[in-house]
């Protein structure tokens, strides 16, 4: 099988072909999305989320982080491991945000790293991109920074944010970055952002003119009951389907019927 690339990404764009990217957190889910063509896995600092509970992405560290991408690396076949660096890691001197970098490479397995941020973090892109380390940018609602957005609503409605996005999204491409993920901003300046860029953008709630889409994998699964903004598209009912099969066995259990005969030496 041939792994995707950042040149397979870069060509995708040229051909209008667009890419899908879901995130992952660990082997067994790592490897049924692989096989089914998934594109690119992201290891999300959503796993901060998802995986363990907390309201924001702010806790996760780059040891658990480095955890939950070389188990998705294991599984990852054909599809691009792109892993997340989390918050602290990178925000402050270009050495240290070097050094994270460079453990999540070594350590993982990942094939590229994200990082959220424009300007504010264009001279530790740099670096890191100048270390042979492919990067993906994160513009519009990046979670990191929730405490100072206040609150999870869509970004960049105002004009002086959307120029501020577009003149980031151009800082990131010449910076070198291989692609840039364009979250929660209004599908119009989602489209613009993407005609003006040779590298491709990948929205999630960002519309339709986006070159790719990625999602929370437990978000289109159905797994996370409450979570259920507009721009979601779940595919299964997972959280129903679980807890009926979880009640089931309990059921099973409690009445002696699991194990039956043939369910035992
Ligand atoms: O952490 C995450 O899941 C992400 C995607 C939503 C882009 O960064
Ligand atoms: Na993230």
């Amino acid at each position: 099988i041939k792994r995707v690339t950042t040149s397979s990404l870069q060509s995708m764009k040229q051909r209008q072909e667009k890419i899908s990217m879901l995130t992952a957190y660990d082997y067994s889910m790592a490897r049924v999305l692989d096989e089914a063509g998934l594109d690119i896995l992201l290891i999300g600092d959503s796993a901060a989320n998802v995986f363990a509970g907390y309201e924001t992405t702010l806790p996760i560290t780059l040891d658990q982080m480095i955890y939950h991408a070389a188990s998705v690396a294991r599984a990852a076949k054909r599809a691009m491991v792109v892993a997340d660096l989390p918050f602290g890691t990178y925000q402050g001197s270009v050495n240290d945000a070097y050094n994270a970098a460079v453990r999540m490479m070594k350590e993982s397995g990942a094939h590229a790293l994200k990082l959220e941020g424009g300007v504010e973090v264009i001279d530790n892109i740099r670096k890191i991109v100048q270390s042979g380390i492919p990067v993906c940018g994160h513009l519009g609602l990046t979670p990191q920074s929730i405490y100072q957005f206040g609150d999870f609503g869509v970004r960049a409605k105002e004009e002086a944010e959307a120029e501020k996005l577009k003149s980031d999204a151009l800082l990131l491409q010449e910076a070198g970055c291989f692609a840039v993920v364009l979250e929660k901003i209004p599908a119009q300046l989602a489209a613009e952002v993407s005609q003006s860029l040779t590298i491709p953008t990948i929205g999630i709630g960002a519309g339709n003119g986006c070159d790719g889409q990625v999602l929370v994998v437990n978000d289109l699964l159905g797994l996370t009951k409450d979570f259920k903004p507009k721009f979601l598209r779940r595919y299964l009912d997972l959280y129903s389907d679980i807890s009926k099969a979880a009640s089931q066995y309990v059921d099973d259990v409690k009445s002696g019927s699991y194990p039956n005969e043939s369910e035992q030496y």
